[in-house]
């Protein structure tokens, strides 16, 4: 019984301390590839730009699922959940549409998604900060 007990809270310590590692490391690729993006857009630098938006796009596929998004909402946020959810598909959509742009050497369309991405992010912070 107690060993049960140790085992189980064992476990879903190691699983928070997992989630937690999802976020941090989305978290961070994300932050780096917006970096990196917008440095590629300022210098004219297409690798750059190139760079970034795999970083993002790795990122953000690692905290797209609602169900590990919602853990990380405050208590009484939880409820929009699929609203932050939203934003990690804008994320997906933008990152496409920049790709798409540059391929077509469209520079304006591409910036422009690049400055919607990065409302997407203020969306689900502000969610999560309580802004
Ligand atoms: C679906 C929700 C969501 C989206 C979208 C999102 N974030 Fe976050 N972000 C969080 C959460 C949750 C935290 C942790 C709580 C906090 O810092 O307030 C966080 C924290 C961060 C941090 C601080 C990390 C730390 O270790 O304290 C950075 C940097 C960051 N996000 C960058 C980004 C960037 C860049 C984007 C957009 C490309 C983005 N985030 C999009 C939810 C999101």
């Amino acid at each position: 019984m107690k060993l049960g007990k140790l085992l189980l809270s064992s476990v879903l310590l190691v699983g928070a301390l997992n989630a937690e590692d999802v976020m941090q490391k989305s978290m961070t690729a994300m932050e780096q590839g917006m970096t990196k993006i917008q440095k590629g857009f300022l210098n004219n630098n297409l690798e750059l730009i190139k760079e970034g938006s795999m970083l993002v796009k790795e990122g953000n596929a690692l905290f797209s699922d609602k169900k590990v998004i919602k853990e990380y909402l405050p208590k009484d946020k939880k409820h929009m959940a699929n609203v932050a959810a939203n934003s990690s598909e804008r994320i997906a959509l933008d990152i496409n549409v920049l790709e798409l742009n540059l391929d077509k050497k469209a520079y304006m369309n591409a910036a422009n998604a690049y400055s919607d991405m990065l409302n997407a992010c203020s969306k689900c912070h502000a969610i999560v900060r309580q802004w």
